[in-house]
């Protein structure tokens, strides 16, 4: 049984053929959808906020075929003080797959390790590894592919952290410009200078957003404040002066250059409204193909597709 945490779990391949599964669902969507999952249950527990990851796994699960289950940790035993442990060996007794968006990396750790059933991770605070399948899955709908160059402008977050492991197992350039003191965690980039070097993708960590835009084939920033960061709001909004991806900076990329952001996004801080709005900008493709990607892990986890005979 295979869990999906991080993507440092997973192969190339691994990643590859999850990603061509998503997309032969999504455009089953439009011919004779596969009920891979029937009758199968998702639990999904959520210690944050969603829009885009609630919506898109409850539908996604549905237009598999299946039910799925939106637990408020404020509401579950969790909130008042059940351990992980005992709350993933009995949730996992009733359901078939688990989603948790939560705040410790270790946490979700702790709770596939007791966990039955494949646990997803949903967001923590370390990781965000659906969002980037969902985004290298937007890529290749508006013609990039893993030639492409990837700059990453803002703080070295959970999408900056999932970015730079993809890129490096994948065998893409990405280029990652934080402020001082807001880098991607130092084990992540040395893990992933190691994939690097088998996947022969080059990796630059900058201080600079310019040099890491220069001739970009793909702009993707996020949230200055992410979810659990909200009392370092003011101090954030100062440290990340001149991080703000606006037309100037976009220019400097290729011509061509898509603009990415998983979204919430904060208009005014990291992006400017006319990037955002503007012809470059995918950013509700990205969004859309959170459903169509994690019905391509859901499917991949349980092995579905082999089982429907079509593997
Ligand atoms: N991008 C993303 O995960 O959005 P939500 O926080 O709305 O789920
Ligand atoms: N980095 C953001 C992503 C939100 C989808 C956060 O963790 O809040």
């Amino acid at each position: 049984m295979r869990h999906f945490l991080t993507i440092r779990d997973f192969k190339r391949n691994e990643l590859l053929e999850i990603i061509e599964l998503a997309i032969e669902i999504k455009k089953e969507l439009h011919s004779t959808p596969i009920k891979y999952l029937e009758g199968k249950t998702l639990g999904m527990i959520f210690a944050k906020s969603s829009t885009r990851t609630r919506v898109s796994f409850e539908v996604g699960m549905y237009q598999l075929g299946g039910h799925a289950l939106f637990l408020s940790s404020r509401d579950l035993q969790l909130g008042r003080g059940e351990r992980m442990s005992d709350t993933a060996r009995v949730i996992s007794r009733m359901v078939d797959m688990i989603m948790i968006r939560t705040f410790s990396h270790s946490g979700i750790e702790e709770f596939a390790k007791y966990s039955k059933v494949p646990v997803i991770n949903g967001l923590t605070d370390k990781y965000h590894p659906v969002q980037i399948l969902a985004d290298y899955m937007t890529m290749i709908e508006h013609g990039k592919g893993a030639k492409s160059n990837i700059a990453y402008v803002g703080d070295g977050n959970n999408i900056a952290s999932s970015w730079l492991l993809f890129a490096s197992k994948i065998g893409m350039d990405i280029r990652i410009a934080t402020p001082k003191g807001y880098e991607v965690d130092a084990d992540v980039v040395k893990y992933a200078r190691e994939c690097a070097r088998i996947s022969g993708s080059r990796i630059l960590i900058s201080n600079l957003p310019q040099e890491a835009v220069i001739f970009s084939d793909v702009v993707i920033t996020d949230t200055w404040v992410s979810m659990g960061d909200e009392e370092e709001k003011e101090k954030r909004i100062a440290d990340f002066e001149g991080f703000k991806v606006d037309s100037q900076l976009m220019a400097i990329a290729k011509k061509d250059a898509l603009f990415m952001h998983c979204l919430p996004a904060y208009r005014g801080l990291e992006v400017t409204n006319g990037v955002l709005e503007g012809k470059q900008s995918v950013v509700f493709d990205e969004a859309e193909n959170r459903l169509h990607a994690q019905k391509g892990v859901m499917v991949w986890l349980n092995n579905a597709r082999k089982r429907h005979n079509l593997g």
